[in-house]
């Protein structure tokens, strides 16, 4: 082999050997129970299971890509900031209005492009939030403007 490959077999080495170390350190990342679950319809709540319990509920999954640091770590970091802003597994406790609130907060993130977070997406597409699942969560929000609207005959042209 020449000089040149060998130093490039010694890098690539180097680099598997730094990955691997750098798996020994493990945050934790805890899946408390669930103590009270956020009351709402079954069709509102597939929505954020599919796109943000991983980061704002106990019950996170975390797929094996995301096992892998320097990943993990990023992801670790990520589901404890958002647990704290956000916790669909805790929010039960609180009055409905406040739920209701907590939500509206929640679509408004999701509007914006700035839930889930645009890097997070990056690597999980199947989070995205449609335009189907959008309005699943608005008209639970809003069902009587819905309807107001509908039965003035002027619905579709009013979207944002
Ligand atoms: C990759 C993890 C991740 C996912 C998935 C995710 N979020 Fe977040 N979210 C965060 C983090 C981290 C924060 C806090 C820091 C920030 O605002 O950027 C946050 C903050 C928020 C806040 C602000 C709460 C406050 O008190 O300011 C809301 C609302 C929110 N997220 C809603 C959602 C909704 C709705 C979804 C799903 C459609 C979602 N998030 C998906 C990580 C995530």
């Amino acid at each position: 082999m020449s000089s040149r490959s060998n130093v490039l077999l010694y890098l690539v080495l180097a680099g598997v050997a730094g990955l691997a170390v750098i798996q020994f350190d493990r945050p934790r990342l805890d899946r408390p129970p669930v103590t009270a679950e956020l009351q709402a319809p079954p069709e509102v709540k597939r929505v954020l299971e599919n796109s943000c319990y991983s980061c704002h509920s106990n019950q996170t999954k975390l797929p094996w890509f995301d096992q892998i640091a320097p990943a993990y770590w990023l992801v670790v970091h990520d589901v404890h900031e958002a647990r704290q802003h956000l916790n669909f597994s805790e929010i039960g406790k609180l009055p409905p209005a406040q739920q209701k609130a907590a939500l509206w907060e929640a679509v408004n993130m999701v509007q914006l492009g700035a839930m889930p977070l645009p890097r997070y997406l990056a690597v999980h597409p199947d989070a995205r939030v449609s335009p189907r699942d959008l309005a699943v969560l608005r008209n639970y929000l809003h069902p009587e403007g819905d309807s107001a609207r509908r039965a003035q005959g002027r619905g579709e042209d009013r979207g944002g």
